[in-house]
């Protein structure tokens, strides 16, 4: 676990945001009024079950979410590369406005699960990597090809000369993700969103393309948001944590008070359904009973109503949950706490 001095100022504040979708007779509220800060330098873990807003959180800081997607509230960000950009609400960008793209692909990258979506097959991957150069660091083509190689060869991809004019197909799933880091990396953003880097990698390649990140964060001094719904990258990797569930933000703290003193009944569940190493193999592992429901009219009850077991009738049932601060750096949005914990305002 990483341990960071500067935990200063954020970078980005995302504030009170709501995706909504319309589908054919109801609206979906994917993401519901979620709030986080990632400080310069640290990263910062969302983690939940499937379907529970993560992608389209993390999308919506580089306007990547599909136009069906109703977007409000506040992604202010804060850069100290560039001047324009230096307190700013991405939400009030034009798209494919002039601000926007120096924003997206320069200061703040994306890596996603498959690479081959991002990647195109007709190019080669030294061309790819050189297009996001050309555009945001230099015109000068040899000097593109240059930053493209040395990328190359800081992601571990050995033999880079030849590996430049290889096309996708030719490389492995792993070393198909390092070019996509590689791609991420080569215009020194100051954010790195990775959206389950390594969910498609064995174990073992995981490992060492999270390795990869960790090292290149500490070169480029860059903060990362990390999107996974696995507890162990968590706990390899981030410094806070976001837990997510039904499109909010349930509980948040420092990584080690996360696993060491969860509060939310969905926290502790999703550390009890996590593998020990060197555990009992024969104690079976145990889930969180029940799915995720569909954030379609939705009610004053809590998400979580159904599956909980420590629910509280008459109250989880009737009342929208505070956010409540149990203290500086660790919050949760859950009524068995209302009596020992101030309420943060953020209702
Ligand atoms: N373009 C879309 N049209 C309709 N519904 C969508 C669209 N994109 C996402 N959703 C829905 O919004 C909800 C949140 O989706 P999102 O992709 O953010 O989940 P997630 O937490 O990233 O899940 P996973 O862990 O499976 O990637 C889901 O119910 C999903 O089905
Ligand atoms: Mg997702």
């Amino acid at each position: 676990m990483n341990t960071k001095e500067d935990f200063g100022t954020p970078l980005l504040s995302v504030e009170d945001l709501r995706i909504s979708i319309q589908q054919d007779d109801h609206v979906l509220h994917a993401v519901d009024g979620v709030e986080f800060q990632i400080k310069k330098g640290t990263t910062l873990g969302l983690v939940g079950e499937s379907g529970c807003g993560k992608s389209l959180t993390s999308r919506s800081i580089m306007q990547l979410n599909p136009k069906e997607c109703e977007t409000q509230g506040q992604i202010v960000y804060r850069s100290e590369k560039d001047k324009g950009l230096q307190h700013v609400n991405i939400l009030d960008l034009k798209p494919t406005g002039k601000m926007m793209r120096s924003v997206r692909g320069k200061r703040i990258s994306m890596i996603f699960q498959e690479p081959m979506t991002a990647l195109s097959p007709l190019y080669t991957i030294g061309n790819q990597i050189m297009e996001n150069i050309l555009i945001h660091r230099t015109k000068n083509k040899k000097e593109a090809k240059q930053i493209a190689l040395d990328m190359l060869n800081k992601v571990g991809i050995s033999n880079e000369e030849k590996r430049f004019n290889q096309y996708p197909h030719e490389f492995s799933g792993g070393m198909r993700q390092r070019v996509m880091i590689a791609m991420a990396l080569s215009c020194n953003p100051e954010l790195l969103i990775a959206d389950e880097p390594t969910t498609a990698l064995d174990v073992t390649i995981q490992a060492q393309v999270m390795e990869l990140m960790k090292d290149l964060q500490k070169d480029l001094e860059m903060s990362i948001l990390l999107v996974t719904h696995d507890l162990g990258i968590i706990a390899e990797m981030c410094d806070e944590v976001a837990v997510m569930y039904l499109g909010k933000i349930v509980e948040k703290a420092p990584v080690k008070e996360i696993f060491n003193n969860p509060k939310h009944p969905y926290t502790k569940g999703l550390i009890r359904s996590m593998p020990k190493l060197g555990g009992n193999k024969n104690r079976r592992l145990e889930s969180i009973e029940g799915t995720v429901p569909l954030a379609i009219n939705m009610s004053n009850q809590c998400g979580f109503y159904d599956r909980c077991t420590q629910r509280i009738e008459g109250e989880c049932d009737k009342q929208r949950v505070p956010n409540y601060q149990v203290n500086g750096e660790h919050s949760v949005r859950c009524f068995l706490y209302k009596n020992e914990m101030e309420e943060n305002g953020h209702v």
